[in-house]
């Protein structure tokens, strides 16, 4: 008989992205992280990362990811600080790997980073000795939002194996869909990615994705559909026809009976979706922030070879 064993380490120490991640991997956290919030709830581990400090360094406004890691850290008995970016010698020119060695000499073990610049994870990993989490890098990943985002619809729809995910907008510039396309077809969903054409641009051949153009052949028969929004700070220009492509209670009824919607905020209501439907029953957008804290606190535990 084989017996599956959850690892307890992440393959390199750092979480980047969830390319090329291994299901047992993904499932393994998405697992810890059910563990993590019934632990929370009953205040169990409240010292696990006692002698962790981990520093949140956002070079871009965050306020979903940046509050739950710290929470997260909280929960586990960390030492989080938070650095002002605005605020700190950033504004005298230092530079971003000087402020990161700074970071650590004064004993951070984990920098959890977000920047506008893809790589810059993996930079700061190859300039300190720090475990480096990628809390989003320029359109490239944010995975712990899709960790976030894959608990979620476990919990709502059951196992991911063929179902189908549309997500819906301007996937282009999204750190949040590639993110999610990996995470999502690691798990065995196939994803369907859908809005005018120069916001879809490029999918065409990853594995298990399907390119649309029109809202219709996005929507049909999907068994969840996620939302997102224009990344305007990364170039998106909103489609003339963007009207077309907001999604409403109406237009879900093209998907799957009861497929729930998801948005990995933050939410323009009324641009690509309407404040009516981001509040309706199906909606799972309160639960993608709420899953922040406990899949965070499992990224923070398994890095640190700790759960
Ligand atoms: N989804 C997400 O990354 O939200 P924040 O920018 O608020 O962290």
């Amino acid at each position: 008989m084989t017996v599956a064993v959850t690892p307890r380490t992440w393959p390199s120490g750092h979480l980047f992205d969830l390319a090329g991640a291994a299901r047992g991997q993904i499932e393994g956290l998405l697992d810890l992280a059910v563990e993590m919030r019934e632990a929370r709830a009953a205040r169990r581990h409240a010292s696990m990362l006692e002698a962790e400090i981990v520093a949140l360094a956002f070079f871009e406004a965050s306020t979903r990811t940046r509050i739950s890691f710290e929470l997260a850290g909280r929960a586990l008995g960390a030492t989080v600080v938070d650095l002002d970016v605005a605020g700190s010698s950033v504004a005298k020119g230092e530079s971003l790997v000087d402020t990161l060695r700074t970071l650590e000499r004064m004993g951070t073990t984990t920098l959890v980073l977000r920047h506008q610049e893809p790589g810059a994870p993996q930079l700061a990993a190859r300039a300190t000795g720090m475990r480096i989490v990628n809390a989003g890098d320029g359109a490239h990943a944010h995975p712990t939002q899709a960790l976030s985002d894959a608990l979620t619809l476990r919990e709502a729809i059951g196992p991911l194996d063929g179902r189908v995910v549309a997500i819906v907008g301007d996937v282009v510039h999204s750190r949040v869909a590639r993110s999610n396309i990996h995470c999502l077809t690691g798990l065995g969903a196939r994803v369907r990615v859908g809005g005018p054409p120069e916001w879809v641009a490029g999918f065409d051949g990853w594995p298990a994705v399907e390119v649309t153009t029109t809202l219709e052949a996005t929507l049909r028969g999907a068994d969840a559909v996620m939302a997102l929004r224009a990344q305007l700070e990364r170039g998106a220009e909103l489609p003339e026809d963007r009207l077309a492509w907001r999604l409403d209670s109406d237009r879900m009824r093209l998907a799957a009976p009861g497929a729930p919607i998801l948005h990995p905020g933050p939410t323009n209501e009324g641009v690509e979706l309407t404040a009516e439907l981001a509040s309706a029953p199906g909606s799972l957008i309160g639960r993608q922030v709420a899953n922040g804290v406990p899949i965070r606190m499992a990224v923070l535990a398994r890095l640190a070879g700790m759960a």
